[in-house]
């Protein structure tokens, strides 16, 4: 939801042309997390030493990342082969909360018209109305209907307002998320302070990639803590910068002393340009100013740590391009038989039948203590833990309860000291569910993260957790993600279930077909192409439903979400148990049904359903088990998927309308990759 990304360059010399490339390329990484406008800011040449101030120059427009490159191309008047030694740029894609979709409602947003502040954001500042409401009192005009113009005013106002004259830009920044409640994650770049990048965040990602040729002063950055929040406290501030100077930050060693910072929402934008990144806790701040990288923090809070280290990032490149595929999407959904390899690895050891998930080990026993399992996501998430509940429950003989985040926490749902709590996320950093492990870690529960992405605040914030490993997921379709996370809620069960004597057949039935698992995805995607044939009969109509029950009732939940988000067709998950208590009256012979009908304990109802279906003369499409010949004789269209153990099956019958989503959106002409109205990281409520 919005991404942001800087570029800083400190002695190593880029051409204007390079750090628009740079920049427009940084935002392109970005654009699945929102793509409705975009925009950038640099510093402008006119002659001007940009040391002594110059000006900023902003470019924004509505639409893509493409959209402002080409508006870039056009900028004729500035020199793109002009050099810049020393350089600040920021970038913002946006995904419009508040304030519709426009060039004026696009960040950066300003603090005046000479764009003395400039501030790039993602997230939500709920108390902007009466932030506003002050500054337009002390004159200050607002141009845009976006609760982010607070932030670059307000910095302006505290800059005009300072009591001292060299006050140092951190110290200013400090300052002014003192005063912002809500979510954030903020870089800003000032006239006032040029060559300088100031960034913090509070409730949304960020995180800064370093690469240098020299050697580093340091992989661990301490942190800075300000024992006081008065920032009228130059003085004290004076000291810590000496400290800063000395002995507390990153910077570059030897003679060249050269080195390159990148700021960003998520990793996908940096790894081309290097794997050593810190990722920025909630709070702090963190300052560039003469090549050197600090982190302070307003206050110490029990549990914090005093350091930030530089990772190493695992991901590679190619992860993140699209290949011989024409969407990542696609990519995404040919990329399972591996993803899934990936989850299992070194989890799952077939021979011996075992699992041994290593993030949950430490808190193995207080696990086994608990007398309720709560499964907590959103969107394709939540389905996750809607297919996965009937094993769970049988494997751990606990009551399992699965909630949506947002519901979760409108009903402020009891939870107890001996509930284990999962919070299922691909991009570790969905707002809802984070209130949602916030408010259970509040009631003293056990939390479990099961997210995708290292580093994202769900898998920093809960108390152990699993990572699914399937890669990034850049279509905003959720697709590889989401058979990762079922498996990873089943490999639990097998590990809980481990010491059970009674679950032993059971156990090794499961993970047989865990082994098996990635031919037979293999399998279902050759159905590719006559699954794009289907699309063709079908993609002209307004509605699809689809039905089943049972392991199933979450296949047609995640297929019908896939359906309606990419394609914009009316589809809806109908559980076919509930048939005649009312969906039974949309049947008639120009509605299109997806019935599925496996070889499992629901066979025989999910049978009737075709026949209740049927006797209204409707045609439906079975999705059913190769070879079944009851199907089969009904004389209607089938895609037959190969058979694995009943529990796992929900893998292999969600692909093909993972497919079928796809092609139809491909023929009613959308963009798969960017659907409308959507992004990928909900990091707002
Ligand atoms: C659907 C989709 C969304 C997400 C939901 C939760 O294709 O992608 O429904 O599943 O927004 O996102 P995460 O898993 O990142 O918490």
């Amino acid at each position: 939801m919005c991404g942001i990304f800087a570029y800083l360059n400190f002695r190593v010399p880029r051409s204007r042309k390079t750090i628009f490339e740079i920049l427009v390329n940084g935002l392109q990484r970005l654009e699945y997390r929102g793509y409705d406008s975009a925009g950038i800011a640099v510093d402008e040449d006119s002659g001007k030493d940009h040391t002594n101030g110059g000006c900023i120059c902003i470019f924004r427009k509505k639409g893509k990342v493409k959209a402002l490159a080409d508006e870039l191309d056009k900028q004729t008047f500035l020199d793109f082969d002009k050099e810049f030694e020393i350089h600040f740029g920021i970038a913002h894609t946006r995904w419009a909360t508040h304030g519709v979709p426009s060039e004026v409602n696009s960040h950066p947003q300003r603090s005046d018209k000479n764009n003395e502040f400039v501030v790039v954001h993602n997230g939500i500042i709920t108390n902007y109305k009466g932030l506003r409401t002050l500054l337009e009192s002390k004159d200050y005009a607002f141009e845009s209907e976006t609760d982010t113009e607070v932030i670059p005013k307000l910095t302006k106002y505290m800059y005009d307002n300072r009591e001292s004259e060299d006050i140092r830009f951190s110290t200013l920044v400090e300052g002014v998320v003192q005063h912002l409640e809500g979510a954030f994650a903020l870089v800003f770049k000032s006239l006032h302070f040029p060559g300088e990048a100031v960034a913090t965040r509070r409730g949304s990602p960020l995180l800064i990639g370093i690469r240098s040729k020299c050697k580093l002063s340091t992989d661990q950055i301490p942190i800075l803590y300000r024992t006081s929040k008065n920032n009228k406290n130059e003085g004290a501030s004076k000291a810590h910068q000496i400290e800063t100077k000395n002995l507390k930050c990153l910077h570059p060693t030897g003679e060249e002393k050269s080195v390159e910072f990148y700021f960003a929402s998520d990793a996908s934008a940096i790894i081309e340009h290097t794997n050593r990144v810190i990722f920025l806790e909630d709070d702090d701040i963190a300052a560039v100013s003469d090549g050197y990288l600090s982190i302070h923090r307003i206050e110490t809070s029990v549990g914090d740590l005093a350091s930030r280290a530089i990772h190493t990032l695992q991901m590679e490149l190619h992860q993140i391009m699209k290949g011989n595929f024409s969407t990542f999407m696609q990519k995404e959904i040919f990329e399972q038989p591996e993803s899934i390899i990936n989850t299992l690895r070194g989890r799952v050891n077939f021979e011996t039948s075992t699992v041994m998930l290593g993030g949950l080990k430490d808190h193995f026993e207080e696990i086994n203590r608990c007398r309720r399992l709560l499964l907590i996501g959103c969107g394709t998430s939540y389905h996750a833990t809607v297919a996965t509940r009937q094993v769970l429950e049988e494997l751990t003989e606990l009551p399992v309860m699965v909630e949506l985040a947002s519901d979760f926490l409108d009903r402020r749902t009891p939870v107890f000291r001996d509930d284990v709590c999962f919070f299922i996320s691909q991009s570790g950093e969905t707002a809802d569910t984070l209130m949602a492990l916030r408010y259970s870690k509040d009631h003293g529960a056990l939390t479990i993260g099961i997210t995708n992405t290292v580093g994202s605040s769900i898998s920093r914030e809960t108390d152990c957790g699993i990572h699914i490993n399937a890669g990034p997921e850049i279509g905003v379709a959720s697709t590889k993600a989401y058979t990762s996370q079922f498996v990873s809620l089943i490999m639990f069960g097998l590990m809980m279930s481990q010491d059970r004597i009674s679950m032993q057949k059971r156990r090794k039935e499961i993970i047989a077909g865990l082994q098996f698992l990635p031919d037979l995805i293999k399998e279902v995607l050759s159905l590719d192409e006559k699954i794009q044939l289907l699309a063709r009969e079908l993609f002209q109509h307004k509605s699809l439903l689809v039905m089943g029950r049972g392991y199933h009732y979450a296949t047609c939940l995640e297929g019908a979400l896939k359906i309606k988000e990419i394609t914009y067709m009316h589809s809806e998950g109908i559980l076919a148990g509930e048939l005649k208590h009312g969906p039974l009256a949309l049947i008639d012979k120009m509605m299109p049904v997806i019935m599925i009908v496996m070889r499992d304990p629901c066979y025989t109802k999910c049978q009737n359903a075709v026949q209740q279906v049927i006797a209204r003369q409707c045609r439906p499409i079975i999705l059913c088990a190769k070879n079944d010949e009851e199907s089969r004789k009904l004389g209607f269209k089938t895609i037959e998927i190969p058979h694995s153990v009943d529990c796992l099956q929900g893998i292999l019958s969600v692909i093909p309308l993972q497919l079928l989503s796809f092609h139809l959106a491909v023929l009613r002409g959308y963009d798969v990759d960017f659907p409308r109205n959507l992004a990928k990281s909900v990091t707002v409520e």
